[in-house]
């Protein structure tokens, strides 16, 4: 028998390792993995110093600056992933759609779409017009390190609301609208959109992404036969297009209790659950196949700290009756959040044990 002259180092790190995909493929992990949505921005002082002065579009085309904003958040907090610093209406900028991104306001469309003739004016997105994206996702891997970048877009219906509404609509009057009095135009509307961010997607994996989240935020605003007839079959194109790349895929919408079975059958492996139902009632209402990532409502970031510790804790415990669970917020960090109080959090979830 020879014994080798040289034992060979322990494999490094990589992010496939880590405990954000690990819980996304079910596996066991020693801490719960936990990073939250729209951790870089605002409530970062660092984020707000950084932006002085440029806008928000401008910002996301810049490598130098998505690499720093990217890595402010992980620093500072210690969380398990990156969230690619960016915004679900980059895509249709670079492939030209005229929209600009209103501080306080949201996305905003010089001319909605609203006609068949609008729809087939709208462009297509070439990867070539976005090569300082995969240019930041680079530089962003290679200064992770093991730490995971999560790749996003935004979920057709998501992206159609802001086109059709012309910006942000409490109601998607216009859409709902749309797609129930003229459902080809509809469907040929999101049949692009899907295409755009399966694209977009697509160079974010491919430059290194370790997993990716479609948000398709106000899918929550559909009752659920809408959802399955007007938004889940364009949805699962997104999934689908991207299923090959081989990185689990989060899908996540707000207020989408009644749509959680549906989002998960478009295609995803962790299903996101916002804090308007509890861990236990998803995991039921998924039926046990699913990974699931939530919910802490981003107000109690704002509760005493004994309280927040609790509500956590209690949130931890619920995600273990899942296959696989990735803490984070039932939503984005609002502004106002105190940046130390998400680093607790941070802690809190990371000291408790995992399963
Ligand atoms: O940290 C992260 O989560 C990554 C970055 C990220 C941003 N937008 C940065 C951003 C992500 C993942 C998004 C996605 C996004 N953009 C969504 C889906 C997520 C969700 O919140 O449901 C939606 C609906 C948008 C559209 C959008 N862009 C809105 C509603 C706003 C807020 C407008 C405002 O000023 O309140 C934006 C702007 C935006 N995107 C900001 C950030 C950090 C704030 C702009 C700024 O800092 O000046």
């Amino acid at each position: 028998m020879s014994t080798p002259d040289v034992i060979p180092p322990a494999a490094e790190p990589a992010p496939a390792d880590s405990a954000l995909v690990r819980a996304a493929r079910g596996l066991p992990v020693r801490h719960t993995p936990v990073w939250f949505m729209r951790q870089a921005g605002r409530s970062l002082p660092e984020y707000r110093a950084i932006r002085e002065g440029i806008g928000m579009l401008a910002s996301c085309r810049r490598p130098d600056l998505v690499t720093e904003i990217t890595l402010q958040p992980v620093r500072r907090h210690g969380v398990d992933a990156a969230i690619f610093f960016s915004d679900i209406v980059v895509p249709l900028a670079a492939a030209g759609v005229d929209l600009d991104i209103v501080p306080g306001v949201g996305p905003v469309v010089a001319a909605p779409i609203r006609t068949r003739a609008d729809v087939e004016r709208l462009p297509l997105l070439d990867p070539e017009a976005i090569p300082d994206i995969a240019e930041s996702v680079r530089l962003l891997v290679a200064e992770l390190g093991p730490t995971p970048l999560i790749g996003f877009a935004g979920a057709p219906f998501t992206l159609a609301s802001y086109l059709v509404e012309g910006g942000p609509s409490k109601t998607h009057a216009r859409t709902k609208a749309l797609m129930h009095s003229d459902p080809d135009t509809w469907h040929a509307l999101c049949g692009r959109l899907a295409a755009m961010s399966a694209t977009f997607l697509r160079v974010q994996v491919e430059a290194g992404a370790s997993a990716l989240q479609l948000f398709d935020s106000w899918a929550g605003a559909l009752s659920r036969e809408d959802y399955v007839r007007f938004v889940q079959p364009h949805s699962a194109s997104v999934l689908g297009a991207v299923a090959d790349l081989g990185v689990p895929r989060i899908h996540f919408g707000v207020g989408t209790g009644e749509l959680l079975a549906e989002m998960g059958r478009a295609g995803a492996d962790i299903v996101g659950v916002d804090y308007r139902v509890s861990l236990t009632d998803a995991v039921a209402r998924l039926g046990g196949s699913y990974a699931v990532q939530g919910n802490l409502d981003p107000a109690l970031l704002f509760a005493p700290m004994p309280v927040l510790r609790e509500r956590v804790l209690e949130i931890v415990a619920e995600g273990r009756a899942a296959p696989g669970h990735i803490f984070n917020l039932g939503h984005g960090v609002p502004p106002e959040a105190d940046p130390d109080v998400l680093t607790r959090v941070v802690e809190i979830v990371h000291e408790a044990a995992a399963r």
